[in-house]
């Protein structure tokens, strides 16, 4: 992994699934369930399952789940909702053609080295078996990544190697799905403003910790702040309501 910035889970960044995360994925999430379309019985990995929230949806669906998240506390609050979880980096998948369906949504963009991921993916279907994910894609929150970057810069930081995300375009994950011999059924962005109830600054501190990494406490709040204020522009309706300028990729493949 390149990033040096860890979560416990392993991967780069904060927390896959957060308090605040967890507030409002899972409903966002319907839609991707909908398109996995779980048949009873079917054997589903669900990859950075979180704290589970959407791995219990389609397990009442009558398949036979399990979650993976390179977080032991996310496996342990998934494990409190009665799913059958581990902690697996999504890097390093064990599995050898066991499942009917890999399922994955809001993790992948944590996984900086998304050929291996693919990999592992591609190794743990079945002969067939499909691969449906959404996660952040090309232009995901690019206002609040801008604003965080110039707010370093400003302050005399680069932020090479502060920049936490894998944020593929189409036609960039088209080619490494066909590298690692996927079949594309569909492969779309979706722009999704998403309202923050919590706000920025809740956001930021949610997600966007590795872009302070290492600062002392004063210039932290100053690049915070300074971030804040530049976005408040294009993200805030000016009466403290904020919305992330999402966009989201998702993508349907098989082997
Ligand atoms: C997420 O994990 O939900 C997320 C991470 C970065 C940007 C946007 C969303």
């Amino acid at each position: 992994m390149s990033n040096a910035f860890h979560t416990p889970s392993g991967q780069a960044g904060n927390a896959s699934r957060s308090a605040e995360h967890t507030a409002f994925s899972p409903k966002l999430g319907n839609d991707v369930v909908k398109l996995l379309s779980p048949q009873p019985e079917q054997r589903i990995l669900d990859l950075g399952c979180g704290d589970g929230a959407l791995t219990a949806r389609i397990m009442q669906l009558g398949a036979d789940v399990l979650g993976v998240d390179a977080s032991p506390d996310m496996v342990e609050a998934a494990q409190q909702r009665g799913v059958t979880a581990r902690v697996i980096d999504g890097h390093q998948l064990p599995f050898d053609h066991e499942f009917d369906a890999v399922f994955s949504n809001d993790a992948l963009h944590w996984m900086l080295d998304p050929q291996a991921v693919l990999s592992g993916v591609k190794r743990a279907l079945k002969p067939g078996g499909r691969f449906v994910a959404e996660f952040g894609g090309h232009g995901n929150v690019a206002a609040i990544c801008t604003a965080l970057i110039a707010s370093l810069q400003f302050r005399g930081i680069s932020s090479k190697g502060r920049h936490p995300w894998y944020f593929p375009t189409t036609q960039e994950y088209t080619n490494l799905l066909q590298t690692v011999g996927f079949h594309i059924d569909s492969i779309e962005l979706i722009p999704r403003p998403t309202p923050l109830p919590n706000g920025m600054g809740n956001w930021l501190d949610t997600y966007a910790s590795p872009f302070f990494h290492g600062l002392e406490d004063d210039l932290k709040e100053a690049i915070f702040d300074n971030t804040i204020n530049l976005l408040a522009h294009s993200l805030s309706d000016g009466h403290g309501n904020w919305t992330a300028d999402y966009v989201r990729l998702r993508v349907v493949a098989h082997v």
